[in-house]
């Protein structure tokens, strides 16, 4: 049997009432704050990533599905959509005009990560992007939309992270205190860790080797090392967060895995759904449409994995109606009945009503179970009796009422269907 590649996953249609709740709950709450969709491609330069993500990130260095194409250009499929969007701006020549641009994205991205509950090589995203404020009110009303989303899902006890990991002026001393600890430790750490000691050592603080990860509980934190201005936009982001009455904790475990982020960052952490927890990460990146060769253009954003939504609102309780149940089925016996159950269906459908008749040639009891099966609303019995008389029966399968109709009045039907 051939089967899916390690890691993928198949959405089954009986999930697909979460799946369908998520995204249109995601939609209707980016239109709500004032965000319009974007679609990027699937598969990007790899450079894109390397400048954008960064390249000493594990999901850069470990993670990217990269390959050559046909002309040899090396590409990768889009691990993440940040940095696509970024692209896109800068590619379209949207980085000046009239500010903020809002931006949203339903996507699937692909990273080589060892899979486990909430955790696959494809996943989904849901993210938000807001481009060209500065302010720290931008980066609440972007929280803000990430706190409504989860509480428009009925997510119980999800908790929002937040912290702030600074600019580039204040990261130079914060560097220098994080590779004056991780030195003592050099043996213990990891060898991409040994190598990022040098390069990039904040990066220590996100690698998932237990080692590395406990010896960077011990790390300096980056809230200690904040100049003034990134330290007055913590507050003022606190004071905001405070003022719409979104709690949230300063966590200054929260560094965020991905190389372009500055000042705030933010996590949504669900604790019931095991751990992989964080349903939903973001933060600022003001300097990433220059660092992919663009010009300089600030933003904020955040991105949630569907997967992990839908198992968080599981744990919450949360059902969703499956709305495929037919308003009518038609049990039909005999050539000629099928054929006119087949008319009065294509009839029914185009006044917009879910109709269904035995397509398999089923006995009338299998039928009449099917039908209770799916859930049909009524069911309409049609022999070659029901043919010659112009009488049917129409069974309220909640009630159990029969009313007798023409099953050649398709207009007397559809008012019956509506009662
Ligand atoms: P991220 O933290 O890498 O951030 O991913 C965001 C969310 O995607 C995670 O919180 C998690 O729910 C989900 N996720 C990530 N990896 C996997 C996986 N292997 N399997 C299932 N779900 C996963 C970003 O991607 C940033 N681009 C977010 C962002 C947008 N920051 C600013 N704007």
């Amino acid at each position: 049997m051939i089967k899916k590649p390690r890691g993928t996953i198949d959405i089954l249609p009986e999930e697909m009432p979460f799946w369908h709740f998520i995204e249109k709950t995601a939609r209707d709450t980016a239109a709500l704050y004032g965000f319009e969709e974007i679609r990027f491609p699937t598969f990007e330069s790899t450079e894109l990533f390397t400048r954008g993500v960064g390249d000493t990130t594990d999901v850069v260095q470990k993670e990217m599905y990269t390959f050559r194409d046909r002309e040899n250009r090396s590409l990768t499929l889009r691990p993440e959509g940040t940095a696509s969007v970024a692209r896109s701006l800068v590619e379209n020549g949207r980085c000046s005009g009239t500010m903020p641009i809002k931006l949203y994205y339903l996507i699937n991205c692909f990273r080589y990560e060892k899979p486990q509950a909430g955790r696959s090589r494809e996943f989904y995203q849901f993210g938000c992007e807001l481009y060209g404020a500065s302010s720290a009110s931008s980066d609440a009303t972007v929280i803000s939309l990430a706190d409504t989303l989860i509480r428009r899902l009925g997510i119980k006890g999800a908790r929002l992270h937040v912290n702030s990991i600074g600019c580039p002026t204040c990261r130079a001393a914060y560097r220098t205190a994080l590779q004056e600890y991780f030195r003592s430790h050099t043996e213990e750490l990891c060898e991409t860790c040994r190598t990022r000691l040098e390069t990039n050592p904040l990066r220590i603080l996100d690698c998932k080797s237990p080692v590395c990860t406990g010896i960077a509980n011990g790390a300096p934190k980056t809230i200690d090392y904040l100049c003034e201005e990134c330290a007055a936009h913590m507050t003022l982001l606190q004071s905001s967060l405070d003022a719409m009455g979104i709690a949230y904790t300063v966590d200054p475990k929260i560094v965020r895995g991905l190389d372009y982020y500055t000042r705030t960052v933010f996590e949504f952490i669900s604790p019931m759904i095991g751990a992989q927890s964080t349903i939903l990460g973001g933060g600022r990146y003001d300097g990433l449409t220059k660092d992919i060769g663009g010009p300089a253009l600030c933003g904020v954003g955040f991105a949630a994995g569907i997967t992990r939504l839908v198992l968080a609102m599981k744990e919450s309780g949360v059902e969703i109606e499956d709305s495929h149940a037919p308003a009518l089925y038609i049990a039909s016996m005999g050539e000629q009945a099928s054929i006119r159950a087949a008319a009065i269906c294509a009839r029914l459908r185009e006044q917009g009503l879910t109709a269904e008749y035995d397509l398999i040639g089923r006995s009338l009891k299998a039928q009449m179970k099917y039908a209770d099966k799916i859930g049909a609303r009524y069911t309409l019995m049609l022999g070659e009796n029901e043919l010659q008389t112009g009488t049917a029966q129409l069974k309220n399968m909640q009630t159990g009422t029969q009313t007798e109709i023409d099953p050649g009045d398709t207009d007397t039907l559809i008012t019956a269907l509506y009662e």
